[in-house]
């Protein structure tokens, strides 16, 4: 079988996770931190903390921005931890449709759902390219607004040439078992506000304001000080990234931009090889972005029927997503996304991976065409 999506390990990420565990360290210590100070620098930003997921960072983002009883303008196109994290924090998500051909939040639509009570705006970069940015962070400087960017799929991508992640409030990742850089599960906050740092630490430990490597260290720097001491401020979660992860993710950012460079040549491939079947439309790149790949979506009129066809041929395909406002949590908010309800029908990713070898992708090609020629 051909996945969808496969991690890029190997013998590197072996040995980092069996130096954390013969270190005898395996919780949050200095892998985490190591892992965390070579992300910010990556990035170019001031403060990154290391969560267990996504959804985590993107419930805490929230929860630092106190969006309870107001708006949050979102996109249905979207893994539901987005959506899920305004639900989280009592916020009220407003769904706004999106660009048919990036998939992405449209700023105009944003522009007509601000409100008195809208609070902030979630950029989702689906697929790992860019929303555009700077319509989003004027129309959020405009009216008084936070953006959060969620860029699950973005690690490494790019906004005129400036990476994503950088340009929000605050911006959550996530290194979950198939994005670009992956940890198994795993997550990464990060912002440049100091205060709001703060407070994120503590609030990803369960409230306490000291963390256990925190207080080993000071330990041994002390020798005897208080070191079992410490207050719990606020009611936080647990929602820390741990050494283990941490290792992998070291290993997998130093090697972040080679695995990118892989992805944008197959997906390259995919756009020459697929030009001439005319019953797919392929995905665009914009001009103001660079992306990350997270994945390959065609659109097609055929999408359910092409996707066993593949399957029969050992070829795993994906749709990314139904609108979450489908959901049953979601339909009682009301707004209508009518770009997204004409194209949602239409999505389908490819496999798309660093290791996808040339011979595997071609026989991705040549189902597409056997479909298409009448084999169907
Ligand atoms: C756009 C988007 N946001 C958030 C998440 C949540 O990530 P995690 O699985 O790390 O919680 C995902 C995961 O697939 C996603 O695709």
């Amino acid at each position: 079988m051909i996945p969808v999506f496969k991690p890029a390990m190997g013998q590197e990420e072996i040995e980092a996770i069996s130096q954390v565990i013969k270190s005898g360290w395996l919780g949050l210590g200095p892998k985490t931190e190591q892992f965390e100070k070579e992300f910010a620098e990556y990035l170019g930003v001031k403060y990154a903390l290391a969560l267990n997921s996504a959804t985590a960072a993107l419930h805490l983002a929230l929860m630092v921005l106190a969006v309870k009883d107001r708006e949050v303008i979102t996109t249905p196109m979207t893994f539901v931890s987005t959506n899920h994290a305004i639900l989280y924090n009592q916020g009220r998500p407003v769904f706004t449709d999106i660009e048919t051909d990036t998939l992405n939040i449209n700023p105009e639509e944003i522009k007509k759902n601000l409100t008195k009570k809208t609070k902030a705006i979630m950029a989702v970069h689906y697929g790992g390219q860019a929303c555009r940015l700077e319509e989003i962070i004027k129309l959020a400087k405009d009216n008084n607004l936070s953006v959060v960017e969620d860029c699950a799929h973005a690690c490494g991508g790019e906004y005129k040439g400036k990476k994503l992640g950088t340009f929000g409030d605050l911006a959550c990742f996530s290194f979950h078992a198939v994005k670009n850089l992956a940890t198994g599960d795993g997550g990464m906050i990060v912002t440049n506000n100091k205060e709001w740092h703060e407070r994120l630490k503590k609030l990803r430990w369960l409230g306490i304001n000291k963390d256990t490597w925190e207080r080993e260290e000071s330990e041994h720097k002390e020798r005897g000080g208080y070191s079992w001491s410490y207050n719990v401020e606020e009611l936080g979660f647990k929602y820390h990234m741990n050494d283990l992860n941490s290792a992998l993710g070291l290993v997998q950012l130093a090697k972040l931009d080679k695995m990118n460079e892989k992805r944008r040549i197959l997906a390259k491939r995919y756009d020459v090889l697929l030009k001439d079947v005319k019953e797919i439309e392929l995905p665009v790149e914009k001009e103001y972005a660079k992306s990350s790949w997270h994945n390959y979506v065609i659109k097609t009129s055929a999408r359910d029927r092409l996707n066993l066809f593949l399957a029969d041929r050992g070829i795993s395909t994906g749709v990314h997503y139904i609108p979450n406002n489908h959901y049953l949590i979601y339909q009682k908010y009301g707004e209508k996304t009518p770009a997204a309800e004409a194209v949602w029908t239409k999505l389908l990713t490819l496999p798309l991976y660093p290791d996808l070898a040339e011979d595997e992708q071609d026989s991705v090609i040549n189902g597409l065409k056997d479909f298409f020629k009448g084999a169907n």
